[in-house]
């Protein structure tokens, strides 16, 4: 076997020198490719002798200018970039095939152009034909943004470097391939080398590149993470197929605050952005019903109110199921058996199903007690207070932590008329927004004020 020949996972990009079934570093199955890397040059000659030329050092006081930022117009996509987009940077837009990239890109593209930036969208998916009809669909026809089909990176650069563009946008990085790379498009070495030309290209000439990348799961394509560390901020648009919510995420921003989210509705007409996510996320919530919470979260730097629904039934099974979606299942195995250690409400032969409506994906451990109160509440067949919000973090010991941003969450919750909060003990001086507060110290005395005494 050559010597430079590696393997590459597509799910967590961690490098291997053998091919095994399985990833070591992410756990995934089948999901390492044969990688043949960039080329390492010429070999023998390191940097020792020849001088190069010495760099001007600078300390931290200076002042210098920030990179200018433009805005879209568009607040839902303006937050998650971090206040506008940043000249001289590379982003990296993953997703699931379909979920609503192309478009969303299209419509930001569209924008741009109008606030008065040269725009290219260069598609390796479509032809120039599909992307106007696309664009014809989403009344854009008319927008100043140049469009091209191509897929051969040496190309698109020369094109580039002709126009001087402020704002390229690849659709996708996996249809691209390099002439100085010899594996098909899409595979690991190719879409590194492509996405690497294409961000220094940016940054030596200024100008904002962003990518698109799919995601999938059989890793039979090469997965944006391999160039995760290479771009400047890296964003994701979720959702579930069967909602028309779409969430765009920061998972990594240089240029400004991460795990920032935009939301968005899939209209016949495009994208929509949603300006009350809360009120959207709600708006399908009925009369207060066993097993239904609101939990008052917060996504990046704003509260955003949403329903978290359980149900348990008796299993026919010898290993009941927890099913989860929306939520980390991990997680919720610590909430049942903190709920059966330190409470007494034991989950032993019952299913369990957990959804975050919506959609919507939380990660905050704040989310603990609004999941607990929705299991027990499934559980004892009993609805929680009417326009009650719940949060808090629960530890090992069924204590109840504060979290950060209380005010924020209770400020939000008075703003959609909820009228109390079941929360931990908040610190002196919070200002509860008008709310009945009503603080717990443990998971236990929650339980057993909320439902009753065992
Ligand atoms: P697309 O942007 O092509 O997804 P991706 O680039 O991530 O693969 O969008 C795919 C879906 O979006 C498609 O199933 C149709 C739907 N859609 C709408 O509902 N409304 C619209 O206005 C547009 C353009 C697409
Ligand atoms: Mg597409």
């Amino acid at each position: 076997m050559p010597k430079d020949l590696a393997y590459t996972c597509t799910a967590c990009g961690a490098a291997h020198a053998k091919w095994t079934g399985r990833c070591d570093a992410c756990g995934a199955w089948n999901t390492l490719v044969e990688d043949k890397g960039l080329s390492h040059g010429p070999k023998k000659q390191g940097l020792g002798k020849a001088r190069g030329t010495a760099i001007t050092l600078t300390d931290l006081a200076t002042q210098e200018a920030e990179p200018p930022r433009t805005l879209s117009g568009v607040n839902e996509l303006d937050r998650v970039l971090g206040g506008g987009l940043t000249r001289a940077s590379a982003l990296l837009v993953g997703g699931d095939p379909g979920i609503g990239k192309s478009t969303l890109l299209l419509q930001a593209a569209a924008r741009f152009a109008r606030g008065g930036l040269k725009v290219i969208y260069v598609s390796g998916e479509e032809s120039n034909a599909q992307v106007q009809m696309r664009a014809r669909r989403l009344g854009l026809e008319k927008s100043p943004v140049q469009l091209a089909s191509e897929t051969n990176l040496r190309d698109i650069l020369t094109t580039m470097d002709g126009l001087s563009p402020d704002l390229v946008v690849i659709d996708s990085i996996q249809t691209m391939w390099s002439d100085t790379v010899d594996s098909a498009p899409g595979s690991v070495s190719q879409v590194r080398a492509c996405a690497h030309e294409l961000t220094t290209f940016a940054k030596r000439n200024g100008i904002s590149v962003i990518m698109v990348g799919h995601v999938t799961k059989e890793g039979a394509i090469a997965g944006p993470r391999v160039v995760e560390h290479m771009v400047d901020t890296v964003l994701y648009f979720e959702g579930e197929r069967g909602h028309q919510f779409r969430i765009l995420r920061s998972v990594k921003n240089r240029f400004g605050p991460a795990d920032e989210i935009g939301v968005f509705e899939m209209t016949g007409r495009g994208l929509a952005e949603v300006k009350n996510p809360s009120a959207l996320f709600l708006s399908e919530r009925g009369d207060p019903a066993p097993g239904s919470v609101v939990f008052a979260g917060i996504e990046g730097t704003r509260p955003v109110l949403c329903e978290i629904q359980a149900l348990v039934a008796p299993s026919p099974h010898s290993q009941p199921r927890r099913s989860v979606v929306g939520w980390d299942g991990g997680r919720l195995a610590m909430i049942l058996a903190v709920l059966e250690s330190r409470c007494d409400v034991p989950f032993t032969g019952l299913d369990v199903y957990l959804n975050v409506a919506g959609g919507l994906r939380i990660t905050e451990p704040a989310a603990d007690l609004a999941v607990a109160a929705a299991l027990v509440s499934a559980r004892e067949d009993a609805a929680l207070p009417k326009e009650s919000v719940v949060f808090g973090e629960i530890s090992l010991s069924g204590a109840l932590r504060p979290v950060i941003q209380t005010e924020n969450r209770l400020k939000e919750a008075q703003k959609l008329g909820f009228t109390s909060a079941i929360m931990p003990r908040a610190p002196k001086g919070t200002q509860g927004a008008g709310l009945d507060l009503r603080e717990t110290q443990d998971l236990a005395g929650f339980v057993e004020q909320v439902f009753g005494a065992r």
